[in-house]
């Protein structure tokens, strides 16, 4: 290359650097609430969702970060001539640097212009946490992911919203689920109904060895409130229902009847079930009718009358469980059932007698991990759409009963959009796909967009926490797990090195 030519890049190089390096980190707000505020990329140490300090001469406000990107200002630079060379050159010049938007956090709101910008120290901002808490139990639940070593605490309080949590598979749901449900127990009096399809919770009453002693203690007094009830426990714990506690739309769906086609054999069981016979599906009585026959003989080839669940001449069942003023928290543990279906027939029972029950406000709140499976958006059979029915009711209009759901999925778009529509609480894990980042900024309107945006960069066990349970969105980083996980995932042990 030519020399002077060489000498000239050089000469741009050095000057651009600088242009960029002097960016100075101020911010401006003109309504005292929001900012716009620019920085130098050299040492950038700002980022969306994290914590700044704005200091305006002897004022000084705390902000976070919303929005953080990429400006660009196209300049025309006159650089000095060559050695020797007869002229200086104009060229045009593209300075790059750090813009963003934020919230002021605390401060005296009033507008200001060209305030300093600088990212908040973790004492700082555990100092307005600290002061801004609202009345009420909090759930320590991790640390904040931009400041290691500052609690976060979620309003416990927020749980009378309905909660999503959402993320993909391994992002760290049933682990982080577990911790909230663990504070749920230990810092307030909500009672839990837990349906779980894959026995992740069925240890949740058993502390993990090298937990703090002291934090242990309090747990297991939390923890006798548990109660798992599984398809193999034996007594009172076995999951068991009576065929005629569950509503007859539900006994139909079981035995996949519909009005119009099957109207005979759907005529034939209503009429049972209003005999007030209504444990039909476990024990049809024997007749020579021939659509009772019909019936039975339907019941027989579904293998309906085989059902594990079914409890005849037991007493109890896992309503009465739920139901029960003194099980504190119920685990039901779906995964223990041998079928989808009698997954299915629980599921619906119980929704469908929670919402049945509503007028008692007894303040429950109805936990649902991959909930794809209990209300989808796309329910595959008739039972499945029942649950789902229920699910969306309780969505609907439980809340004002002291009816409330925490459903977790792998994908916003797998679950009923009226269930997720209704949810006022977001918990946001690692997501991998731009189309779910976008569909959920969709339907949590009220969380900014970009802090969703950051879910694509999530590690396991971080999260985006927004809505009642914290009314300032978070980054946050879950804790460690009092109690033991349930059903781990198969260990890689085929992958050891030989
Ligand atoms: N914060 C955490 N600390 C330590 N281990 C974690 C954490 N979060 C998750 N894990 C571990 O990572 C694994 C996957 O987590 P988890 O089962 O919670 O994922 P998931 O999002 O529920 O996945 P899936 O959708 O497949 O059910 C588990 O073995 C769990 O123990
Ligand atoms: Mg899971």
């Amino acid at each position: 290359m030519d020399s002077g030519l060489a000498a000239q890049l050089a000469d741009f190089r050095e000057a651009r650097r600088e242009l960029e390096a002097s960016v100075l980190p101020q911010a401006t707000s003109v309504d005292g609430r929001r900012f716009f505020f620019q920085a130098s990329l050299y040492g950038l140490s700002l980022q969306a969702g994290g914590y700044v300090v704005l200091e305006d001469g002897g004022v000084t406000r705390l902000g976070q970060v919303i929005t953080l990107d990429l400006g660009q200002l196209s300049t025309e630079l006159m650089l000095p001539a060559p050695a020797g060379g007869a002229q200086g050159n104009r060229t045009q010049m593209l300075i790059r640097y750090a813009r963003g938007e934020g919230v002021i956090l605390d401060g005296d709101f009033a507008p200001f212009h060209d305030a300093t910008v600088r990212p908040a120290s973790g004492a700082e901002v555990q100092e307005w946490l600290e002061r801004s808490a609202r009345p009420g139990a909090k759930l320590p639940l991790g640390e904040l992911a931009s400041l290691t070593g500052v609690p976060f605490l979620a309003d416990a309080g927020g749980f009378n919203r309905h909660t999503f949590l959402c993320g993909q598979s391994g992002s760290g749901k049933t682990y982080s689920l577990g911790l909230i449900l663990e504070q749920l127990l230990t810092e307030t009096d909500l009672r839990l109904v837990i349906l779980d399809p894959n026995s992740d919770f069925v240890r949740l009453g058993t502390v993990r060895d090298g937990t703090d002693p002291a934090l242990a203690g309090r747990y297991r007094q939390a923890a006798r409130g548990v109660t798992v009830l599984s398809a193999d426990a034996p007594g009172k714990r076995r999951l068991r229902i009576h065929a005629a506690e569950i509503d007859p739309a539900t006994q139909a769906a079981v035995l996949r009847l519909d009005p119009i086609a099957d109207r005979e054999e759907y005529a034939t069981l209503a009429g049972l079930l209003e005999r007030h016979d209504r444990s039909a599906l476990e024990a049809l009585p024997d007749s020579e009718e021939p659509e009772t026959r019909r019936l039975a003989m339907r019941i027989r080839n579904l293998g309906v009358g085989r059902f594990t669940v079914w409890a005849p001449g037991e007493t109890g069942s896992v309503l009465d469980m739920v139901h029960d003023e003194g099980a504190r928290c119920v685990v039901i543990d779906l995964g223990s059932l041998p079928s989808r279906e009698e997954q299915s027939v629980i599921a619906a029972a119980v929704l469908g007698d929670l919402w049945r029950r509503r007028h008692e406000r007894r303040p429950v709140l109805i936990v649902i991990d991959e909930a794809h499976n209990v209300c989808p958006a796309d329910p595959p059979d008739q039972l499945t759409a029942q649950a789902a029915e229920h699910a969306i009711r309780i969505a609907a209009e439980g809340r004002k009963f002291g009816l409330y759901l925490l459903v977790s999925t792998q994908r916003p778009q797998k679950i009923a959009e009226n269930v997720l529509s209704q949810a006022d609480n977001l918990v946001l894990m690692r997501l991998n796909s731009l189309a779910d980042t976008a569909f959920t900024q969709a339907v949590f309107s009220f969380v900014p967009p970009s802090l969703i945006d950051r879910a694509v960069t999530f590690h396991q066990g971080e999260a985006l926490i927004a809505g009642k349970i914290s009314p300032q969105p978070a980054l946050l980083r879950f804790g460690a797990r009092i109690s033991e996980e349930g059903g781990a995932d198969v260990p890689a042990t085929w992958a050891h090195a030989r």
